[in-house]
Parts: structure tokens; C-alpha cells; sequence
């Protein structure tokens, strides 16, 4: 079977144009207006596919193929649709229709085979609204429960629920994962590594964990004219000094793989003539290793308490979310290698940098991950690219594992 590359890459230029910052780049956050048109461009097509479409109380999507059986286990795959702020065009949205692709190849082809197939759509996966990633995920896992619809807020304080309208969460958010074979989700690989290699497979291993906090710092605030530098105790400085430490000190990392960032800040008040009285600014830090994770983010924080005292500034830390690293299922990634090697695909084993849903999946169903290269290795922006050949490429070799390896 073959997929329709032309037809996969037509449905990705349409959805690119629902951002709400035409021209520089995809911003589309989940429950917004354009999140909204993509939901129903994709269900269109699955609905004109004769597909089952299910959308949980978080907004979660499943689409079943038409000839699924209640009998048959069944091969879930899918991302999400949901970007950054000014990201790229196929962060999520490429392994969320190429898994419609794939859906409605098998349901050109009359597709019967051991295994069931449905599309997954997860909401909220890159936290852009309430700042926690794989928010959809987490619910039905039963990570996140009732409670976190009102911890989750935006930066307005509009929370989950109210996102949402909905009094409780059902009993049923939860996955029966027993009706489940396998998850596999396709996405582009947002760093260097099969670029540089030219290489159009990578088969993951791992997924990165990550913990995030949100550290604020507080000075006096004071005129900016009138205040000698002697007698100032700045926010934004020592924040910024504090900034510096991290990098510092996860830079030295022996095996180079941990990686720390601050990537939202908020300064108060934010004038030009005002010395910054209160920052407040996240730091997450990411590793395939759980415990070097937390001992580095442990190290980051005494250096942050030490530069605050020295500057006469006060701190205080929130933890704010954390997720384990995950290694994937390694019968699933050897089914997956067979495949390549059976279709003369150079591949390579990795690591994900990036978190996913597949991870958030994995300790409940054989769970397999698949990269695609990302040009210059670049992503969460808008230069976010991939060879129209690799997308394609991908896409089939999802196709040839769901429909070789699984039967
Ligand atoms: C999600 O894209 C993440 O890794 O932050
Ligand atoms: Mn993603
Ligand atoms: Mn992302």
C-alpha cells in the first residue's frame, strides 16, 4: 500500500494558514479559534471517510477506521495540533495527518488486517496556554485529575475548567488501554542529528524528561535616573545572573546531553525609566536521566539562592511540572528497524530532546516513536522546515510498519 504524499502534503499547506500570526510563523494554541478550524478540516476528512470520531472532555480526539471491529486490538497513532508561540508548521500537526493520511489510505484499500487502526489528536501538548506540556495526554493517563483543571491557569488566571465549561471531569477521560496493540507517533526530529547525517529515519530510544520551575525574584524597585548603582538592588540583574549560572553549570555536563533554558519571563514593571522591582522566570531542565535531572536543577537553584543573598534580593521557587524520561518499547523499536532495513531506509537510533505524548503513552501501551529531519536542525520557530521527500518518506514508513511488522 501507498500513501497519497501529494494529498498528505496539500492537507499540511492548508492547516499551516490557520495561525494567528500570519507571516511569522504557526501560533495556535489549543482551544483557540484556529485550533478550532484544524479540528474540523481534520474531522471532515475523516468523517467523509466513514471514520468514528470521538472528542473527550479535554478535547482529546479519536478516529476510528471504518472497518475497525470490537473484537480487534487495535494501533493507535497520532500528535497533536497545538503550537508554540510563532513556531513552526509541522511541530505535531505532521505526525497528526500523517496518521490521517495513513487512515485513509487503509480505508481506500478496504484495509482488514489483525489489528484495528484510529487517529489520536492530543490537546494542549506544548502547555502554550497553562505552560504545562502533554496536558491532553496526562488526563487520560490519569496523571492529571479533577483538581488540575483549576490549578492550570493561563497568564490571565483563566483556568482549565473554565477553558473548558465543564463541573467535573468523567470517569471515562481514563483510556481502557487493554483495547490497544500499539501507539506509534511520527514527528519531525527538531534538532541536528539526521540532517547533519542525512539520514530520513530516526527510531527513538528515549524520550527526555523534564522538570520546570518558576523562580521570582524581588528587589527595590526605584528611579532609574536618580538611583546610583551603588544603592540598587535590581530584580532583572540578579535574575539575569542567575539565568547565566544555569547554563553555566549545566554546560559542564560531562556527557553533554543535559540541557537547561529560561524561556518566559515577566518583569515588573516593565518600564524603561523603572529599575525592575520583581522577574519572574521559568527554568526548565531536561536529561534522559531522571537523577541527573533533579541533581543539576538542585546545584542550579543553591547558585540562584547564593546570587540573590549576595545581591539583597529575595527568591522564591515554585515547583511548577516534571515528567520522567521514558525509554520506549524495544520489541516496537526492533519491528520498526526490520521494517527499515526491509525497505532499504538508512535509519539511526536516538534519543528525543523534545517531550511527547507517545511518552506520556508508553507505560501503558507498546509505544514506538518515529523522526523525520528537521533542516538545520531547527524548530519552535518559524524557519521549522523539512524536505517535502523526508515528510513523504515518513509518513510510508508508518504505513509499512502499521501494515508489516504488526500484522
Ligand atoms: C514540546 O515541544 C517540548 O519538548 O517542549
Ligand atoms: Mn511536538
Ligand atoms: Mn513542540
Amino acid at each position: 500500500m501507498v500513501i497519497n504524499g501529494e494529498r498528505l502534503i496539500s492537507h499540511l499547506k492548508d492547516v499551516r494558514e490557520f495561525t494567528d500570526t500570519p507571516g511569522n510563523g504557526v501560533t495556535r494554541f489549543s482551544y483557540s479559534e484556529n485550533d478550532s478550524k484544524v479540528r474540523e478540516y481534520i474531522l471532515d476528512k475523516a468523517r467523509s471517510a466513514g471514520c468514528s470520531i470521538e472528542t473527550d472532555a479535554v478535547g482529546n480526539i479519536r478516529l476510528g477506521l471504518k472497518n475497525n471491529t470490537d473484537s480487534q486490538k487495535i494501533i493507535v497513532c497520532g500528535s497533536h495540533i497545538d503550537t508554540v508561540r510563532n513556531g513552526g508548521w509541522l511541530d505535531g500537526i505532521y505526525g497528526s495527518l500523517s496518521s490521517l493520511e495513513v487512515m485513509l489510505t487503509l480505508s481506500e484499500n478496504s484495509y482488514s488486517g489483525r489489528y484495528g487502526f484510529e487517529t489520536v489528536i492530543f490537546a494542549e501538548e506544548e502547555g502554550s496556554n497553562f505552560g504545562s506540556t502533554m496536558t491532553g495526554s496526562k488526563f487520560i493517563t490519569g496523571i492529571y485529575g479533577d483538581e488540575d483543571l483549576d490549578r492550570l491557569k493561563d497568564d490571565s488566571g483563566r483556568t482549565l475548567r473554565e477553558y473548558l465549561s465543564i463541573d467535573s471531569l468523567p470517569d471515562d477521560i481514563i483510556w481502557d488501554f487493554d483495547r490497544y496493540r500499539a501507539m506509534f507517533e511520527l514527528h519531525i526530529e527538531q534538532g541536528p542529528v539526521l540532517d547533519r547525517e542525512n539520514i530520513p529515519i530516526g527510531i527513538i530510544n528515549a524520550v527526555f524528561g523534564m522538570r520546570t520551575v518558576e523562580i521570582t525574584v524581588t528587589g527595590v524597585g526605584n528611579h532609574a535616573g536618580a538611583t546610583p548603582m551603588s544603592e540598587r538592588f535590581d530584580a532583572l540583574s540578579a535574575a539575569a545572573l542567575c539565568i547565566l549560572s544555569a547554563e553555566k553549570i549545566v554546560s559542564e555536563d560531562p556527557d553533554r546531553r543535559t540541557v537547561a533554558t529560561a524561556g518566559k519571563m515577566s518583569i515588573s514593571p516593565n518600564c524603561s525609566n523603572v529599575i525592575p522591582e520583581s522577574v519572574t522566570f521559568t527554568l526548565e531542565i531536561r536529561d534522559s536521566d531522571i537523577h541527573k535531572i533533579d541533581s543539576y536543577m538542585e546545584k542550579v537553584l543553591d547558585e540562584i539562592r547564593n546570587i540573590c543573598a549576595d545581591r539583597k534580593c529575595t527568591v522564591s521557587i515554585r515547583e511548577h511540572s516534571k515528567g520522567a524520561p521514558v525509554i520506549l518499547n524495544e520489541d516496537i523499536r526492533k519491528r520498526m528497524i526490520k521494517t527499515a532495513q526491509k525497505k532499504n531506509l538508512t535509519y539511526k537510533v536516538m534519543d528525543s530532546g523534545a517531550v511527547h505524548d507517545a511518552a506520556m503513552i508508553a507505560p501503558h501501551i507498546d509505544t514506538g516513536m518515529i523522526f523525520v529531519p528537521s533542516i538545520e536542525g531547527r524548530s519552535h520557530v518559524p524557519f521549522e522546515d523539512t524536505k517535502t521527500e523526508d515528510l513523504v518518506t515518513g509518513a510510508q514508513f508508518l504505513l509499512d510498519v502499521i501494515t508489516g511488522e504488526m500484522e
